[in-house]
């Protein structure tokens, strides 16, 4: 059993509140999206996004509090990584809420956020108790890694990205192409019309005792395939074949990529379940190889449903109930945004 969660989210360009019950159910998940606003400066502008959740938060925490069916026993909110002045925001919100109605307060990761939400469903069941190890890939637009969960214990990263972020990459390939940011979502789209084998792109190796990836070479040579092709600006109206078969072939090279130390660290830490989580784990090619290779290594694949793979208050609530579970409690007076990742190993630099 949880305490019912309240969840706050606002690292970014979503703010977002979530209520969770005591079997880890999402009761409710609000989201306003402020993509519209950032829209014409052509990215998220901290500023603005800070004003954005200022003016979100108290119209989607009173729709929560009133459709409520009881009121909730724990207030759970993302401390970072993200933008300090919107995580700043969210923080003083969550923490005046909860002094006000004298709940506990747990501040969050918001990777580990994204880490729960694979245990989520958004038909009202209950949330997934895996109970034993799991294997776990965030890919978002800031964040690329592998992390081993374990019931009761903080994640432990086993091996990130050395440069670009998976979401980050099909962001710049498709702003060459003129897609408008967030592009990820278009590409995959692009990519199901696309034929994989036509345009050759570079699979960097790194070491075999390392679970890092890199995407910057793979960046490079898609946007120069789109150059010397004379594709740029071409995946708005009318796309010419040629663009469907580009993106296809980068589709596969980034997931190539993502899931290059899968089977290794599947053998050597012999999981009960994998995991993905964050904007990429959308990607339909992604969520496929995954189920493919699951059933091949005969180990469950356990994937966010759609609309939580990206930011939402309902997995930083559920990351909230399992580490209140593990003990931990913030002092609403003392809480303070963290830029970079918690819990990431010592001499590791932030991805
Ligand atoms: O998790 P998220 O909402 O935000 C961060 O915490 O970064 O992830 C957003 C990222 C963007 O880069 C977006 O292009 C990417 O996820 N994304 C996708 C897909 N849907 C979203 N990338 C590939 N295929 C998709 N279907
Ligand atoms: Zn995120």
């Amino acid at each position: 059993m949880f305490p019912r969660t309240l969840g706050v989210e606002t690292s970014c360009d979503e703010s977002s509140v979530a209520l969770l019950d005591r079997e880890g159910a999402v009761e409710i998940n609000l989201l306003s999206s402020q993509a519209r606003s950032h829209a014409p400066f052509g990215g998220v502008v901290p500023e603005l996004a800070s004003r954005e959740h200022l003016k979100a938060l108290p119209m989607l925490a009173r729709s929560v509090l009133d459709g409520a069916e009881e009121p909730p026993e724990l207030v759970a909110v993302t401390a970072g990584p993200g933008l300090v002045g919107a995580l700043l925001v969210g923080l003083r919100f969550a923490a005046a809420l909860a002094w006000a109605t004298e709940l506990p307060l747990v501040a969050v990761d918001h990777l580990e956020g994204h880490l729960a939400s694979p245990f989520l469903s958004r038909d009202g069941r209950p949330a997934r108790r895996p109970g034993g190890t799991v294997l776990s890939l965030v890919a978002s637009g800031g964040h690329s890694a592998w992390y081993l969960v374990r019931d009761g214990r903080p994640p432990f990263r086993l091996g990130r990205t050395r440069d670009d972020a998976a979401g980050e990459t099909f962001d710049k390939v498709a702003r060459v192409l003129g897609i408008p940011y967030p592009g990820g979502p278009a590409l995959d789209h692009l990519a199901r019309l696309g034929d994989p084998r036509v345009v050759p792109m570079p699979r960097p190796r790194l070491k075999d005792s390392t679970a890092d990836f890199s995407f910057s070479g793979l960046k490079s040579a898609a946007i120069r395939a789109i150059r010397e092709r004379g594709l740029e600006g071409a995946g708005g109206d009318e796309v010419p074949r040629a663009v469907y078969d580009l993106v296809a072939s980068f589709e596969v090279a980034v997931v190539d990529q993502l899931l290059g130390p899968l089977e290794r660290l599947a053998r050597e830490h012999r999981p009960i379940a994998i995991t993905a989580s964050g904007g990429v784990a959308a990607n339909t090619l992604l969520r496929e190889r995954l189920e493919v290779t699951g059933r091949r290594l005969g180990i469950e694949v356990l994937l966010p449903p759609k609309e939580l793979t990206t930011d939402n208050a309902a997995m930083i609530a559920h990351a909230g109930q399992l580490a209140f579970g593990r003990g931990e409690v913030d002092d609403p007076r003392r809480l303070d945004a963290r830029p970079s990742e918690k819990w990431q190993p010592p001499g590791m630099r932030k991805v």
